[in-house]
């Protein structure tokens, strides 16, 4: 007899297991870092307006994917929001962890976004693009101090992203 812990844990082995072979994380997702050289409050009133400017399809006009962010709740340490692609319809679920350092002074965040559809496995970046909009569209981006880092194990297909489109 199999303790249900066991149970449980083959039944997870058994369905990761066929996405396995999937180069990167097994479900579309982005997790990535960034430092900057200003306030982590600065950094959260600015990531919390970009992405309340971002709400409705207006600002997707022009095409992209900058539009439809909704904000789920906010401080100055924590921030969660969902965007829904225009091109695909399904919902990602973002946020924003915040922690000073250097005295206050500077600022380092981990962001992350995942696809609420189980089965989506490739997202042509977009769960990375709907985080490093965020700090492009804002301007945070040319901070002093600025740096972004993350990678293909991270961030489905993040080195193919084409933000512009998404
Ligand atoms: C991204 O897509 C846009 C619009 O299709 C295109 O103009 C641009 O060259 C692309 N950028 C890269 C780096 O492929």
């Amino acid at each position: 007899m199999l303790l249900k812990a066991e149970q449980a844990y083959l039944l997870t082995l058994l369905l990761i297991f066929p996405t396995s072979i999937v180069a990167g994380p097994l479900h579309a997702q982005c997790r990535l870092e960034w430092n900057f050289g200003i306030t982590c409050f600065n950094i959260y009133t600015t990531l919390v307006n970009q992405i309340k400017q971002w709400t409705t399809v207006d600002s997707c006009k022009q095409g992209g994917e900058r539009c439809l962010y909704e904000l789920q709740s906010a401080n100055p340490h924590y921030i969660v929001a969902k965007h829904t692609t225009m091109t695909y319809k399904y919902v990602d679920d973002l946020s924003f962890k915040l922690k000073s350092y250097d005295g206050m002074k500077s600022c380092h965040v981990t962001a992350f976004s995942v696809s609420e559809p189980w089965h989506i496995v490739q997202d042509n970046g977009i769960n990375y693009c709907n985080l490093h909009n965020l700090v492009d569209g804002s301007g945070l981006t040319t901070v002093p101090g600025y740096t972004e880092s993350t990678n293909d194990f991270q961030c489905t297909q993040y080195s193919t992203a084409n933000c512009t489109v998404y």
